[in-house]
């Protein structure tokens, strides 16, 4: 024991020297008898929430099924990037990897982020778990990727059918400027149209404080049947508010689009303008299941009555992804050995079943079509249709 450890003291220095060189990865050579998992998440800033529910998902995984996997204890190590900085998440990266020897990365709140560390992941050899991030390419970027949560793609095309086969024939969409909203635009079009659908606009807004007033007038005044929207997370109740002051609803045109402009952290904040709205997406805090009941109130209860979004589940998931995988390879932490035991993975979880593609280490579930209603007097995406087993389609 002594020995190891004065052998990996010795590495350690020998890998600060190399550090110092500027090639940081070597020093990562023995894990210490704790398994750490990095979880980097946007904590402060406009996308706090998705940091808030991840971290919370993660915490409620380990409190349920202990800290103990395959006889190595597991410890968290959290880290807030504050979400626009792609450069700082994968700084965060480094200094875990080389500094708190983790061996696990998790989290990744936003595509950018992801992009920044999949070359981090890469070099160092480590298991990075995208928990959020729903860019269709992400995996490709590192082979040591898997995804937990779900694609942009995924989340999009069911509702571009859904709008097909129903009344909707012309749509106005509306997205945030960055690579989910430019995807989640490209998927929408290419499917609707390609059903027989018209997209008369396609309006674009900026990611750093977002006034959604101009958009919407504009919209209003293409009269559509639809307003398709994608916004990230946590954006939604600036959305419907401006939605619902300028008439858009009276003026017969209904929002859809993936459910993140509905996510269920914001649902009740929202309030009574989200009401009838029809989005696609893989996770309602409504869906019908006992695990979700129990995931619910579980997270309710640990977490002061907040109610559990898409996020979370995507980092729940991923918690249980790392916990399995450890199973399999007896505790080994190696990121090839890791990877390799998480493809093919396949569980029910809270948003129903799902499992990870082996081939491209993506996430394969169930995306549900839902309407937004009233349940026991306050708003939920209750769920009426799916298309199950999705596989990312690409865009
Ligand atoms: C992303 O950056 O990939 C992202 C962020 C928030 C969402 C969806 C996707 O709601």
């Amino acid at each position: 024991m002594r020995g190891a450890s004065l052998q990996s003291r010795r590495r350690f220095l020998a890998g600060s020297a190399i550090v110092a060189a500027g090639a940081w990865w070597p020093c990562r050579a023995f894990a210490a008898d704790a398994v750490k998992i990095g979880l980097i998440l946007p904590l402060t800033g406009p996308f706090a929430s998705t940091g808030r529910q991840t971290e919370a998902a993660v915490r409620l995984y380990m409190q349920k099924n202990g800290d103990t996997v395959a006889g190595r204890k597991v410890e968290l190590i959290v880290r807030d990037d504050t979400g626009l900085a792609p450069e700082t998440t994968k700084r965060i990266a480094q200094d875990l990897i080389v500094q708190e020897k983790i061996a696990i990365l998790a989290g990744f709140g936003l595509t950018p982020l992801a992009f920044a560390t999949a070359p981090v992941a890469t070099e160092a050899k480590v298991a990075m778990v995208v928990m959020c991030a729903g860019t269709s390419v992400i995996p490709q970027r590192s082979p040591f990727i898997v995804r937990s949560g779900f694609t942009i793609p995924q989340t999009t095309a069911p509702i571009a059918d859904w709008a097909a086969k129903s009344k909707i024939r012309k749509v106005v969409t509306m997205v945030t400027d960055f690579a989910p909203g430019a995807e989640s635009e490209k998927t929408f079009l290419k499917r609707f149209v390609d059903a027989g659908g018209t997209v008369s606009e396609s309006l674009r807004t900026p990611l750093r404080n977002p006034d959604y007033a101009p958009f919407l007038q504009r919209a209003k005044d293409a009269k559509p049947d639809a307003l398709f929207v994608f916004v990230p997370s946590g954006e939604g109740t600036a959305v419907l508010k401006q939605f619902a002051e300028r008439g858009l609803k009276e003026a017969g045109i209904s929002l859809i689009g993936p459910g993140d402009v509905l996510d269920d952290d914001i649902l009740e904040a929202i309030g009574r303008p989200a009401l009838g709205m029809i989005t696609s997406h893989h996770y309602s805090a409504a869906h019908p299941s006992p695990e979700n009941k129990a995931y619910v109130d579980g997270f309710m209860k640990a977490n002061n009555g907040m109610r559990p979004n898409f996020m979370s589940v995507g980092g729940y998931d991923g918690t249980h992804l790392i916990y399995e995988a450890l199973k399999k390879t007896g505790g080994a932490t190696d990121g090839e050995k890791l990877v390799e035991a998480m493809k093919g993975m396949a569980w029910t979880s809270p948003r129903g079943p799902m499992s990870i593609d082996p081939a491209t280490r993506d996430v394969v579930q169930n995306v549900y079509i839902r309407k937004c209603e009233l349940v026991d007097g306050k708003p939920y995406n209750v769920e009426f249709d799916k298309v199950e087993n999705f596989k990312d389609p690409g865009v």
